[in-house]
């Protein structure tokens, strides 16, 4: 096929009707949500399905490049479906399925190989950082930027939203959506970054970035006992009560402020500068308002997660949507690679 023909025939050009720009996103499922997810992520994809045509995914794929064991990737998969559905994504509002459900991506990923070297793969960081540290990774682990590409080419993304950690692999995305469509013919879109560098860090209890992998998270769902040991552990100075503390090193201070408007800030930031403020005063109340923020989410989740014929069909409609175009894109690559025959 020649390239005129394959630009006639190009399903992201045929499907290209909705106005709405395309965002797309995959979250790796990996047990309790913490506040860094829910600020960072969650909170933004569920703003974004009513001012875009989302396409949200967990990436349980890509979490076999650290597989502990079978009931966890399955558990944590329900896990992460069931906190985005708690927490206000509405299925009908965006498109939200399991990555391993659409398994034309996982093909989509070898003919994408073709069109990225060895050498640049060698480059990624995610690779390079296991090396340096000592591991020997896994063939899965060297490919992850490949599928990770299959995961945005296949549906015409036209945003991909991620975190710093994952620029290089967007730019992977974009050259080999270049590469394939210079060197093979004309099949995909090339996607744009939207990197959050603004969002402040959301510290940890122990002031580093908050992170599964530091032990130092907040979990959102977690019993009341659990959180309250969270909350307590997070680190202050040693600021007495008769001095006056400084809100712009607190860790306290700065997530308490992910749940306060302006003029709540303002006042926290106040009692801070007053000499008089027990951190174990703001500690409690920054608890309280966990639970309370939380708590409609908490009920919802936990009924979700007994129902799980209903997050089934939910899982499946979303895969139906996802499917149709993965499997159109799949169609077109077989044709433009000589793969279909007749
Ligand atoms: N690698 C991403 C992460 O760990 C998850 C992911 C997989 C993803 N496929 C994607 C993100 C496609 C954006 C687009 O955060």
């Amino acid at each position: 096929m020649n390239t005129k023909d394959s630009l006639e025939n190009n399903s992201f050009q045929q499907e290209g009707q909705s106005r709405l720009k395309r965002f797309l996103t995959g979250l790796q499922p990996s047990g309790k949500l913490h506040l860094g997810n829910y600020f960072a992520v969650m909170k933004k994809m569920i703003d974004y399905q009513t001012k875009y045509d989302l396409f949200l995914f967990i990436a349980n794929l890509h979490s076999l490049t650290t597989f502990t064991d079978k009931a966890s990737i399955r558990n944590f998969t329900y896990d992460a479906v069931c906190d985005f559905l708690a927490l206000g994504l509405d299925p009908d509002k965006c498109t939200f399925w399991v990555q391993s459900d659409v398994p034309e991506v996982t093909e989509l990923t070898w003919y994408l190989s073709m069109a990225i070297t060895h050498a640049k793969l060698e480059l990624a960081h995610s690779y390079k950082d296991k090396v340096a540290k000592g591991f020997n990774p896994s063939a899965g682990l060297f490919y992850y930027p490949v599928l990770m590409s299959a995961d945005i080419l296949a549906f015409n993304a036209d945003v991909v939203p991620v975190g710093k950690d994952q620029k290089q692999h967007l730019e992977f995305a974009r050259d080999i959506a270049q590469t394939f469509n210079r060197e093979f013919g004309e099949a995909f879109k090339v996607p744009d970054p939207e990197i959050d560098e603004n969002t402040a860090v959301i510290p940890g209890v122990d002031g580093q970035k908050m992170s599964k992998s530091y032990k130092n998270t907040i979990n959102l769902f977690d019993d009341e006992k659990s959180l309250k040991k969270s909350v307590m552990s997070i680190v202050s100075d040693s600021q007495g009560i008769d001095e006056a503390k400084n809100p712009d090193t607190s860790v306290i201070y700065s997530i308490y402020s992910l749940f306060l408007n302006d003029s709540e800030k303002s006042d926290l930031r106040q009692r801070f500068l007053t000499p008089g403020l027990r951190y174990g005063d703001v500690k409690k109340e920054l608890l309280d308002r966990i639970l309370s923020e939380f708590a409609p989410y908490r009920k919802k989740r936990e009924d979700l997660l007994k129902d799980i014929p209903y997050i089934e069909e939910v899982l499946h409609k979303g895969k139906i949507k996802a499917q149709t175009i993965a499997t159109e894109k799949i169609k077109l690559v077989r044709e433009i690679l000589g793969i279909k025959r007749v």
